[in-house]
């Protein structure tokens, strides 16, 4: 569950009182939880105790409740892309039809109609026996999983109603085991499933002296956002990260470098074994030919400083690669770069490059949303908006995944 970002949709069922005990559970694995309330759900659990428990705003219809709310009106596509699976509990008879209609009248529908191809869709119809058999019902579970979505069937025992007979929801401990099966299976999909990916991320340091060094501005957001993904793809993830302020992503072996040398060396380990290899550190193109060992003193008016080239990691991976492994790079360019790209492309022998233009606001260094063309060396190009690093590296891995599938990997 680490790491793994869950929608639960709550619809107006008695049973919707257990949720919060659900939402518990799911954040003590380590899982993010965002709670998509109907109408009718909001008169059986309070959107209270699901911010509280969820940590979260609760998201319930697509519009903003005023006009001057400010809502982003657009999240009802975000978290569509942000979840990892979907869980409806209780799922009623109205919104079983509205969902295999393809109605989009709340914020459940819509993220229901925008969660991406792939993700587990759990339902847990719980309602009276009678109407949980009754055709229209049955029909309307028939089509949604025809889709794909797995529909968990009520379980038998004591009603609200007094009666006794089927259509009670499952605890919520059974919800989390089905819900880490399906994404258990859901991750073994991939074809980035237990294949092991080494990522450079951040800036490295050259030493000019005992106090002083030559660096860059990132921050390794785009890198760690690239374990993150593949992490939860169910790869085995090496992270090996410059100096940076960010905590470790969950399920990833990291590996803390300072220098250039330090980080090719510490990538060389992994080379031959590795599947794929993802440049995406801000690598020192060059280092001062000799750091002074103690403090340099202000001395003279004018100091020379003598710099070297560093070796290129990225270049000596895509160098000796074997057919079985795929390299991937970063090419940091100015707006008009795409063609410097598609050279460092074919120079580094990669596989695919993210040409990444830079203007510290929107894309490149130090910002949390990042502007993204993919190239591969099939020549196909994909240019994606601006995007979070989050929403970036998940594109990122996509791609790589088809480039996985078209060479057999
Ligand atoms: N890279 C690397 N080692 C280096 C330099 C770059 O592994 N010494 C990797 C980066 O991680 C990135 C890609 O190579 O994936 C391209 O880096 P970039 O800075 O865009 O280009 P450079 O090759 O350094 O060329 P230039 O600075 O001249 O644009």
């Amino acid at each position: 569950m680490r790491g793994k970002n869950i929608i639960i949709g709550i619809c107006g069922g008695i049973a919707a009182y257990k949720i919060p005990q659900l939402v518990r559970l799911l954040k003590k694995r380590g899982a993010s939880v965002r709670v998509a309330l109907t109408d009718a759900g909001a008169r059986f659990v309070s959107e209270l105790a699901l911010a509280t428990v969820s940590e979260e705003p609760i998201y319930r219809s697509i519009f903003p409740q005023t006009e001057s709310e400010g809502v982003d009106f657009t999240s009802h596509i975000s978290l569509g892309e942000w979840a990892d699976a979907l869980v409806i509990a209780p799922a009623t008879a109205n919104t079983l039809a509205r969902l295999s209609a393809g109605l989009c009248d709340d914020m459940l529908a819509a993220i229901f109609l925008t969660l991406r191809p792939g993700k587990p869709v759990l339902i847990f119809p719980a309602m009276d026996g009678q109407m949980f058999l009754s055709p229209s019902v049955q029909r309307n579970i028939a089509t949604l999983a025809a889709q794909g979505c797995s529909i968990i069937n009520p379980e038998s025992g004591e009603l609200a109603s007094g009666l006794c007979g089927i259509g009670r929801m499952p605890a919520p401990e059974a919800i989390l085991l089905a819900l880490e099966e399906a994404l258990h299976e859901a991750d073994k999909c991939s074809p980035l499933y237990s294949k092991r990916v080494v990522i450079t991320a951040g800036p490295t340091r050259e030493k000019i002296d005992g106090v002083r060094f030559i660096s860059n501005y990132s921050s390794g957001k785009m890198g760690f956002a690239i374990a993150r993904a593949a992490a939860k793809r169910g790869s085995i993830v090496t992270l090996i990260a410059g100096p940076v302020h960010l905590p470790t992503p969950p399920g990833v072996e990291r590996v803390d470098v300072e220098s250039t040398a330090e980080m090719n060396a510490a990538a060389e380990k992994f080379f031959s074994n590795c599947d794929l290899f993802i440049g995406a550190a801000a690598v020192s193109d060059y280092r001062p030919a000799a750091p002074y060992e103690g403090k340099m003193k202000k001395d003279e008016e004018h100091i020379e400083l003598t710099l070297v080239k560093n070796p290129d990691i990225l270049a000596g991976f895509g160098r000796q690669k074997s057919a079985s492994q795929l390299a991937v790079g970063f090419a940091l360019e100015t707006r008009t770069g795409l063609e410097s790209a598609r050279k460092k492309l074919t120079e580094k022998n990669l596989d695919l490059i993210a040409f990444n233009f830079f203007d510290r606001k929107t894309c490149g260094f130090d910002v949390d949303t990042n502007i993204l063309t993919l190239i591969g060396s099939d020549g196909i190009v994909t240019e994606l908006p601006q995007l979070t690093k989050d929403a970036a590296a998940e594109k990122l891995l996509e791609a790589i995944e088809h480039l996985c599938l078209k060479n057999g990997l």
